[in-house]
């Protein structure tokens, strides 16, 4: 199931992330990819908004990996939230080195540029595209968003 969001501007982008928080669980993968400047890491602001996520959320292009506490949606079970930059890699190998999958099977685990590591989303993650669409004007995105079986499902009722 694929989602479509419309966004003409960073703030709709970000609350789009945040109402995404709500589908993540223990354990859950959020897959990222769009252009340079599309957007991925103003979305995952967001997303960290809603995880309730208080530290100032930044991009990891340099430190690679992000660490960040935050609590699941609806519950007071905390949530331990990694996040990645995979820009300079070019291999899943390379995600594991930079240590993305060290943090225990209940992270939340988000990783921008995700194509450049991995073909294909693993089986029950969340795939975020975001498209810069300049032919229409220079703050208009669209965001994908798709996910398999029930989540997908919900998501799609979510934004309808
Ligand atoms: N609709 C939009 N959604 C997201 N960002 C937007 C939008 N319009 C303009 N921008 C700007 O584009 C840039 C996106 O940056 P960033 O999230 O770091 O991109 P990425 O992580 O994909 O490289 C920000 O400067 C943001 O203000
Ligand atoms: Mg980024």
């Amino acid at each position: 199931m694929t989602v479509k969001v419309i966004s003409k501007s960073s703030k709709k982008t970000g609350n789009t992330g945040e109402k995404i928080a709500r589908f993540l669980r223990p354990g859950s993968l959020v897959l990222l990819d769009g252009d340079l400047g599309a957007g991925k890491t103003v979305f995952v602001k967001g997303l960290c908004r809603g995880l309730g996520v208080s530290e100032n959320v930044t991009s990891p292009t340099f430190a690679l990996i992000n660490i960040y506490k935050g609590v699941f949606p609806g519950s007071s079970e905390k949530a331990e939230i990694v996040h990645c930059d995979a820009y300079r890699l070019s291999s899943l190998e390379d995600l594991y080195d930079a240590g993305f999958f060290d943090f225990g099977e209940d992270a939340v685990l988000i990783c921008e540029w995700a194509g450049n590591v991995m073909k294909e989303p693993p089986m029950g993650s969340i795939s975020v595209n975001i498209v810069r669409r300049d032919d229409i004007s220079k703050n208009y995105r669209e965001i994908y968003i798709s996910a398999e079986g029930e989540e997908g499902e919900l998501i799609e009722k979510a934004f309808h």
